[in-house]
């Protein structure tokens, strides 16, 4: 199984849509088999909890399915797991890089895949913004690149 792994702060917001998100289209691919799909946040704070309602609307509305999810904090073993590790914005890569020693994959930024252009390189956090709909459309692009990207990457 080629593994992937979101992550954010809370795992609440953002890191829960893009896995969402994400598996959808793994899906529609057909390739489940082969993509195995998870998220996790930095911070503990949120531990067991499902997403936002803020990302279940936004879900709900696109018909994403997103039963049985819940928040769980990053762990040093991830680090072992995971072929590929993409973070929403640069303090989750500092986050992340103060608890693994020696990541089996390199740590990516989940907008350095977007076509689009943004103001930012980070994800905006909806958990402060409000607005869910803005990170959608980010992630939309960025998981359409990043599923195109392994493909190629794996050569499936
Ligand atoms: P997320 O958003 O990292 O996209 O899940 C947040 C969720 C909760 C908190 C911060 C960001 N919080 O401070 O509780």
């Amino acid at each position: 199984m080629i593994k992937v792994l979101f992550v954010c702060l809370g795992n609440i917001c953002r890191s829960p849509m893009a896995e969402a998100m994400f598996r959808h289209k793994v899906k529609e691919a057909g390739l489940e088999h082969k993509i195995e799909v998870d998220s996790a946040g930095t911070g503990d704070w949120h531990i067991g909890k499902p997403p936002h309602h803020g990302t279940q609307d936004v879900l709900n509305n696109y018909q994403i399915d997103y039963t049985g999810m819940h928040a769980r904090q990053i762990i040093p073993i991830d680090e072992q797991n995971f072929d590929y590790i993409i973070a929403m914005d640069d303090s989750n890569v500092s986050n992340i890089q103060a608890i693994f020693n020696n990541p089996k994959s390199e740590i990516k930024k989940m907008l350095e895949f977007a076509v689009k252009s943004y103001e930012s390189s980070d994800v905006p956090d909806p958990y402060y913004t409000g607005n869910f709909e803005e990170v959608y459309e980010m992630l939309d692009d960025s998981c359409d690149q990043l599923l195109k990207y392994i493909r190629e990457q794996k050569e499936i």
